[in-house]
């Protein structure tokens, strides 16, 4: 069975207490570190680049994932993977050149992935599928945490996870913005197994408790037990 995996993204978090953030999250049984990489540019905020990204990977013994929603992702994956970057995520949507930067992600020993915003339909990764080990499907407009879960980005989870399957390929789909609770059934139902949660994991009273309500509720609605 395909293991569900908590990405908290520390986007939500208080940076001035980065490392006892992200040793809260591995001691609670989080798998993955999203980090969210903003310019300004490709959306309307800005957050942190590599070398923030190097001075905080000492904290934390789990796997780093960053999506980077910036414009030319080419000119700055090689920095991400030096800083210790283990999967790099980059937007169809940006100005890079798709194929050249799977290819040099790939080459400098990283995992690669492509992600959709919203207006993005599901057919525009699958050129892309047998060179990535995930997709990531946004469940919100890129750009700021807190948002709103888009009920509506589940179809076309589900039309990824249908063309996966169809192909026998060993990709992953992750789903970024407004998980919690309420929603993570139904990304996992769509075929979701990759959940990066902000909010609702950093505001948690309990994480631990949360990140294994998380896993619970996922396992139990996910199509192949
Ligand atoms: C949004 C970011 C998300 C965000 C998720 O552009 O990519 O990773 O931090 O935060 P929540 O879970 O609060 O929606
Ligand atoms: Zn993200």
């Amino acid at each position: 069975m395909k293991k569900m995996q908590i990405a908290p993204s520390i986007l939500s978090c208080d940076y001035g207490k980065i490392a006892e953030e992200l040793e809260k999250m591995e001691k609670s049984g989080a798998d993955i570190i999203h980090v969210d990489v903003m310019d300004g540019h490709f959306v309307p905020n800005i957050t942190l680049g590599a070398p923030v990204v190097k001075c905080i990977r000492k904290y934390s013994s789990l796997p780093f994932d960053v999506h980077l929603m910036i414009t030319d992702p080419i000119d700055y994956v090689e920095d991400f993977i030096n800083a210790g970057a283990d999967s790099i995520t980059i937007h169809l949507e940006c100005d890079s050149d798709i194929e050249k930067t799977l290819s040099l992600i790939k080459e400098k020993g990283c995992k690669a992935a492509v992600s959709v915003k919203p207006k993005t339909p599901a057919e525009a990764v699958f050129d892309y599928l047998d060179k990535v080990s995930m997709v990531l499907v946004m469940t919100v407009e890129p750009g700021f945490g807190g948002q709103s879960f888009m009920e509506d980005m589940m179809p076309k989870v589900k039309k990824i996870k249908e063309e996966i399957d169809r192909r026998g390929l060993d990709v992953s789909i992750q789903v970024d913005g407004g998980i919690g609770e309420k929603t993570i059934a139904k990304a996992a139902s769509n075929g979701a197994d990759i959940f990066v949660s902000g909010n609702a994991l950093f505001k948690a009273e309990n994480t631990a408790e949360a990140i294994k309500t998380f896993k619970a509720l996922a396992a139990e609605a996910y199509p192949e037990k």
